[in-house]
């Protein structure tokens, strides 16, 4: 190492371990094991990034397989997004939207909008985020009930393993229990419903899943007391999920059926991540909602939103007093400037088409691991959200024994070389991780992440 480099990389150590000791005292990480965090301080204490690549402060590199939080579909240290934040900081940084002010990058990204999603979905609620998004969904869904004169209409239906935020009510429709459940919050009015049981919801009653389904919970409570049912188009915090071919026809179906807004949870699916603009544009559904977020922006400001269907935004426009809902930073003008500028490199760098072509190329990459390691399975991929399965017995269906920490082990072994993917194992016998690597990722980047994959998976095959 050169004399500059050491002291560099001796800067970095002294840093490293000086915001250790205040992050252990004055920061309460999000999703983070708290008793490990004081005792160990941070992982990884980031500073820089470029690309798909990620830097931290004692200058290893990392390849950010998961985009961060999905988010990052552009990688980082975008120049162009950057420039994007800072001409509009510069001209207006902030304005509200709220008693009919407008501005136009608001504007225009809902214009943007309203032209990218399917069908007569032509109108944003703009919002901060994934949660906010979702928690708008249900009251605008609601709040058009009550329009109509259904005042019971109210209830929500989600999946089992849909993830759908954390403020109170997307906490609730999170079919993942222990966001469920934390911290003891209740709410009847959203129940979850067994996930991608399609002859069910076709009307097979004597399946043996029907009991649980979203029809059957239909038929229990009344279709006069279900506002809405929300779904991701594939599920992502519950573990990549692509729902049966089918499904979403079916759902979309049964929504129609019993007069039942649908609601497509798209904040990871949205902005191309899936190898289309949205995830339901694989199966041609329009859903009545669309909650948005991460991707609208690529993570670099926070931004999300609600945009729904025609005959909801006229409903809502025969309301004549204020609309008693609203965030300081709805449609905060330099995250929608981030996102008006994101759209565009998404489009003109087709990206969508290069998260479909690549996502070809990362899933064959994990079907050759299946053919090497007896237990890795499942691999599969709908565009840049991909994940596979680890089981003690693929055939016989038999689970590894949750002590063998299966996911995290092999997602650890992967940190050790250099790359960043997730772990999900929040019910017993899960062992499935996820990948997701920024949609500008080249087909050399994604054989890379193969085979650190691959050594790792290969270190863990020879301790179990
Ligand atoms: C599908 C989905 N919906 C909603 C959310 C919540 O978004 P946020 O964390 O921005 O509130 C997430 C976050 O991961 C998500 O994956």
């Amino acid at each position: 190492m050169s004399q500059m480099k050491l002291a560099d990389h001796a800067n970095g150590e002294s840093l490293t371990a000086e915001l250790s000791v205040s992050d252990r005292k004055h920061f309460l990480h999000p999703s983070t094991n708290p008793k490990a965090q004081v005792e160990f301080g941070p992982k990884i204490i980031f500073k820089g990034g470029k690309g798909i690549h990620l830097k931290d402060l004692k200058g290893n590199t990392y390849i950010d397989g998961v985009s961060m939080l999905w988010n990052v579909n552009l990688g980082h240290g975008n120049k162009e997004l950057a420039d994007a934040s800072y001409q509009q900081m510069t001209e207006l940084a902030y304005a509200s939207t709220f008693y009919g002010y407008a501005n136009e990058p608001t504007v225009r990204l809902a214009e943007k909008i309203a032209s990218l999603t399917p069908g007569d979905l032509n109108t944003v609620f703009f919002t901060s985020g994934g949660s906010e998004s979702n928690d708008t969904a249900f009251k605008l869904s609601r709040f058009y009930w009550q329009l109509q004169g259904y005042k019971k209409k109210r209830k929500i239906i989600s999946l089992r393993r849909g993830y759908h935020g954390v403020t109170v009510a997307a906490q609730r429709a999170t079919g993942i229990d222990v966001y469920r459940e934390f911290s003891g919050s209740t709410d009847p009015d959203i129940v979850n419903a067994k996930a991608h049981v399609t002859d069910c919801e076709l009307g097979d009653k004597s399946h043996p899943d029907y009991e649980g389904s979203i029809r059957s919970i239909i038929e229990k409570e009344g279709k006069d007391k279900i506002a809405a049912v929300i779904v991701e188009p594939i599920q992502g915090a519950g573990g990549v999920h692509i729902p049966p071919e089918g499904y979403l026809h079916a759902i979309r179906n049964l929504c129609n059926e019993f007069d039942i807004h649908l609601i497509a949870d798209e904040v990871i699916c949205g902005f191309g991540r899936t190898g289309k603009m949205f995830g339901v544009d694989h199966w041609g559904i329009v859903p009545d909602f669309m909650s948005v977020a991460k991707g609208i922006t690529s993570g670099y400001a926070q931004l999300g939103g609600v945009v729904m269907r025609e005959h909801i935004r006229d409903a809502i426009n025969e309301y004549d007093a204020m609309l008693a809902h609203g965030f300081t930073y709805s449609g905060h003008p330099t995250a929608c400037a981030v996102g008006l500028k994101n759209i565009e490199i998404i489009e003109r760098d087709g990206l969508v088409e290069n998260a479909r072509l690549l996502g070809n190329v990362l899933e064959k990459g994990l079907h050759d691991l299946e053919d090497k390691y007896p237990f890795f399975t499942k691999g599969r991929a709908k565009g840049l959200l991909a994940g596979f399965d680890l089981m003690k017995d693929p055939e016989e269906n038999v689970p590894f024994d949750d002590s063998v920490k299966a996911a995290v082990s092999i997602v650890e072994e992967c940190y050790q070389r250099g790359l960043l993917i997730r772990p999900f194992d929040f019910e017993p016998g899960m062992n499935i991780v996820a990948i997701a690597p920024p949609l500008i990722i080249n087909k050399d980047e994604i054989e890379r992440i193969i085979t650190i994959l691959d050594d790792s998976v290969a270190a863990f095959s020879k301790r179990i």
